[in-house]
């Protein structure tokens, strides 16, 4: 388990997209760490969000590091287009990347973070061959593509596992939860060893979501049972 203070990265698919400057300031002027970026296509994944240029736009404003989840197939052919509009970090997903070690690679060449994201299906045991060339690991917690669905329990046993494993080959991966995340599951979510909580509508849809952000990061996972 990481011993530095877990990261919240506020996801922007939740905002209100009439009301996006409004939205970024929020999370801007919070304890958020971070703004996590959902881009879809509509084929990896069976809904469309938004764009690089709404990404761009929201570049102009945010304060903050942008973590990027590409729910795209094919990755590649995006990955400068994203670091051009803003992008720290860049995840791409494990079901959608034939070579993905080529893609981590190029990823690292542009400057970014590297990140990796996994299904709900896909195990933990097989970044084994790649574990050392990741920056971090998304672990979805719901199947991608929606906001505001439930979380999926066997959650808490991949973080341990992706921990383990990252010892085991004697590196470290941010470990970040995507999905259904809230403070009912928060405290159980970071004593298993995750790193970063990405958390849409229970931040959003919130009546006092700049307090909801200093919950979350307020959350203390010492006094949680595993
Ligand atoms: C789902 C996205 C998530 C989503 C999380 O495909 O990757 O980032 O915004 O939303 P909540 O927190 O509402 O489950
Ligand atoms: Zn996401």
């Amino acid at each position: 388990m990481s011993t530095q203070q877990h990261l919240i990265a506020p996801s922007v698919l939740a905002a209100d997209f009439a009301n996006l400057q409004r939205d970024i300031e929020m999370v801007n002027n919070s304890e958020a760490d971070w703004f996590h970026i959902d881009i879809m296509d509509g084929v990896f994944v069976p809904n469309i969000s938004f764009g690089f240029p709404v990404m761009s736009a929201i570049a102009k404003h945010a304060k903050k590091p942008m973590d990027v989840h590409l729910m795209i197939v094919d990755p590649d052919r995006y990955l400068k287009i994203c670091k051009d509009n803003g992008a720290d970090i860049i995840t791409v997903h494990y079901e959608a990347c034939t070579h993905l070690h080529r893609t981590l690679a190029a990823i690292k060449e542009l400057g970014c973070k590297a990140g990796v994201a996994l299904n709900p299906h896909t195990p933990v045991s097989l970044l084994k061959d790649v574990i050392q060339d990741i920056d971090l690991v998304c672990l979805m917690s719901v199947n991608p593509g929606f906001g505001g669905q439930k979380f999926i329990e066997r959650t808490y046993s991949k973080i341990k596992e992706l921990r383990a494993l990252a010892i085991e080959n004697g590196t470290d991966v941010l470990i970040e939860i995507d999905g259904g995340v809230g403070l009912s599951n928060a405290g159980k979510l970071l004593a298993a060893g995750a790193d970063v909580l990405v958390a849409g509508s229970f931040v959003f849809t919130a009546e006092n979501p700049t307090q909801t952000i200093q919950e979350l990061k307020a959350v203390d996972p010492s006094v949680q049972s595993v």
